[in-house]
């Protein structure tokens, strides 16, 4: 966080959102009738799950589900129920870097899919698919939906998903759910929704920091401006500072900020199906079907 506000322009990361009530608002988030992306991905998993199923069990018949940023797993609930039912899934590994969010998954999913192995694992993604490796050496499903991978850079990503290959073995399988550059309204929409979720979530996370470390942002005084570029499909989140302030952050940090300085919040970026096509070959996997 202080290398974030100390550099220039200044940024935080967006990962750090997700405390109890970051959780909360994203869910509020998913609910808005603008974030489309939830709806469309739920509508995939809900109408196409045995054709998902089948795709998958032909290249294996007996694996674990690693998902990176399970978040409340509605839509993956869908997929591990076939998954149970045609006997193929060893584990159900969650990864969250939110541990309210691993406790909830932890109490709710054995309700919710009867006969599921339920492992959830709080962290970082490739540090916690590292633990599942080594809890299990079945072959691995990843799952990475929601268009979580649209919070690493264009510049990032390549990196990323390398690094994901070289943790996997081959026949491994990875689920990736990318969200398609499309109307630049409505992505604009979906990330500066009339209710101000969006701007809540955003400011929550100085909340936290006043919580947490010891900080004292004046959320009034910061405002949230949303961008979307369709050229590059980067989606990029701010806060603005209403006015000339200094923060404290504990008691040896002070942060300057000039009337409107912003800092950056998070990347959303969006993609076209066959840019999706080219990073996976590039680092390393095959592209086998796309729902
Ligand atoms: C959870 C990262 C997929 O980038 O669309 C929603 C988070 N940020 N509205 C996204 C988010 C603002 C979301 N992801």
């Amino acid at each position: 966080v202080l290398k974030g506000l100390q550099a220039s322009p200044k940024y935080l990361q967006s990962k750090y959102f997700y405390d109890k009530k970051g959780d909360e608002l994203f869910q509020e988030i998913m609910n808005c009738g603008e974030y489309y992306l939830t709806n469309c991905e739920l509508e995939i998993f809900a109408e196409q799950t045995s054709s998902l199923a089948d795709i998958i069990i032909q290249q294996h018949t007996d694996f674990d589900v690693v998902e990176l940023g399970a978040g409340d797993a509605i839509k993956s609930i869908y997929l591990l129920r076939e998954l149970v039912n045609k006997k193929a899934i060893s584990t159900y590994f969650p990864v969250d870097i939110s541990n309210h969010i691993i406790d909830l998954l932890n109490r709710k999913l054995p309700e919710q899919v009867p006969h599921l192995n339920i492992h959830g694992l709080n962290g970082e993604y490739l540090e916690m698919l590292r633990s599942a490796k080594k809890i299990s050496d079945k072959i691995k499903l990843v799952l990475f939906l929601g268009s979580n991978i649209g919070n690493i850079s264009l510049e990032d990503v390549p990196a990323f998903c390398r690094e994901l290959r070289s943790q996997l073995s081959p026949g491994d399988m990875v689920l990736i759910g990318i969200d398609l550059k499309k109307n630049p309204a409505q992505i604009l929409s979906a990330y500066n929704d009339s209710k101000g979720y969006t701007k809540q979530f955003n400011l929550n996370l100085l909340q936290r920091i006043n919580t947490e470390l010891d900080g004292d942002f004046d959320l009034s005084s910061f405002d949230h401006y949303a961008t979307y570029d369709p050229q590059s499909g980067a989606c990029k989140s701010y806060l603005v500072s209403l006015e000339e302030q200094q923060v404290h952050i504990g008691m040896n940090t002070e942060i300057f900020f000039r009337k409107d300085e912003t800092i950056f919040m998070e990347i959303s970026q969006k993609y076209t199906i066959e840019q999706s096509d080219e990073i996976a070959v590039q680092s390393g996997f095959i592209a086998v079907a796309h729902f």
